[in-house]
């Protein structure tokens, strides 16, 4: 008997590379490293090469996807000054769109006013806005979801001052939901020198009162967990020029299970985290007969041996709570005492209109 059985997990943040990366990660890797981690969805990020911010671009990942994805997958768009134009086109076949105020990995970046106006003006109203929004840019789109009401999403909130902007946005009554990362709950300023370039994302790891701050919002403030699974070689990362990210699928779970076990979250606040949430605001659909099975014995998390092909984890070292023994997906054992059964195609592609693409649709089981 499982010491815990939880539904499907929902990963909102990831970066599944597909096209242009593929030699960080692909649909196959990167959803058999979220099956091992007890996730049977995920959304994965625009910013690939080319960005997903043209439907000739989608329709590259979208056939990927759904050649290759072992558990279900919904895309962003990415809104981008010259592509604008694109972003009804690209509504019909994404779950969300992404906004990005700050730098990042890759070229996807607005500053300007005029072309946030327009992504307001005509993305479709009941698929949300997601921003990378850091310090005074948590304020810019808390105040277009005021000025458009409409609902808002802030991925990977990492400081103070944005966790208790937002909670004062809520408090207010704006359509505002989050997001937090794991790394920005286990690891701080303080594990840089350990970790060199392999701790560097964005945002980067804060101080440990932004790591307080973040904790002490996580029954509240906080909406979802996210990975921002972010895969970049290790050889890309020791380099001279090291890409921001790391990558969480697989640790995601075993971790937050630690906080379970130190009783700083309960089991029911985990799942509005990891799943309820995460469907709610994104409007995901059901995955009947779908549940993980949960070892909640302590271990410690190993320097290698992970399904994501970049194959490093920052996390090694550090003690996780609790393990998946065995992911059931729509009635199908994906996952079996960590072993990832399901080969690629077995996933669905979601948030693809059927009348547009009846055949993304179709069921593979
Ligand atoms: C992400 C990536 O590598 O695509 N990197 C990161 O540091 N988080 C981009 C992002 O999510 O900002
Ligand atoms: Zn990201």
């Amino acid at each position: 008997m499982p010491d815990l059985i939880l539904p499907g997990l929902i990963d909102i943040h990831t970066h599944l590379r597909v096209p242009g990366g593929e030699h960080k990660e692909d649909f196959a890797t990167g959803t058999a490293a979220a099956l091992a981690g007890g996730v049977t969805m995920v959304l994965a990020m625009p910013n690939t090469n080319p960005p997903l911010t043209t439907p000739a671009a989608l329709e590259m990942a979208l056939s990927e996807a759904r050649r290759s994805a072992r558990c279900d997958v919904g895309l962003y768009a990415g809104a981008s000054p010259d592509d604008v134009q694109h972003l009804p086109a690209l509504a019909r076949s994404t779950v969300a769109l992404k906004i990005y105020l700050n730098d990042t990995f890759g070229k996807l970046r607005i500053e300007d006013v005029p072309v946030l106006v327009e992504c307001f003006k005509t993305w479709p109203r009941e698929k949300i806005i997601a921003f990378h929004a850091e310090k005074q840019s948590v304020a810019v789109a808390i105040g277009l979801a005021a000025i458009y009401d409409r609902p808002i999403h802030i991925v990977h909130v990492s400081r103070r001052e944005e966790i208790e902007l937002i909670a004062d946005a809520k408090g207010r009554g704006l359509p505002v939901t989050c997001e937090v990362s794991p790394h920005h709950l286990f690891l701080s300023q303080a594990d840089l020198e350990r970790l060199g370039p392999l701790g560097d994302m964005r945002p980067v790891l804060g101080t440990a009162d932004d790591v307080a701050a973040l904790w002490a919002h996580l029954n509240d403030t906080i909406d979802c967990v996210a990975t921002d699974h972010a895969p970049h070689t290790i050889q890309e990362k020791r380099s001279a020029t090291p890409p921001p990210g790391v990558p969480g699928l697989e640790t995601s779970l075993p971790l937050m299970l630690s906080a379970v076990q130190d009783g700083r979250l309960t089991v029911e606040r985990l799942t509005a985290l990891l799943h309820d949430n995460p469907r709610r605001i994104f409007g995901l659909p059901e995955q009947p007969d779908t549940r993980v099975e949960v070892d909640m014995t302590p271990w410690a998390i190993p320097v290698g041996g992970w399904r994501t092909k970049c194959g490093w984890t920052p996390f090694a070292g550090l003690m996780a709570g609790g393990r998946v023994r065995r992911v059931v997906l729509r009635g199908k054992t994906m996952v079996e005492n960590g072993e990832v059964l399901v080969p690629p195609g077995n996933g669905r592609v979601i948030g693809v209109s059927a009348t547009e693409f009846t055949d993304f649709t179709a069921d593979t089981d």
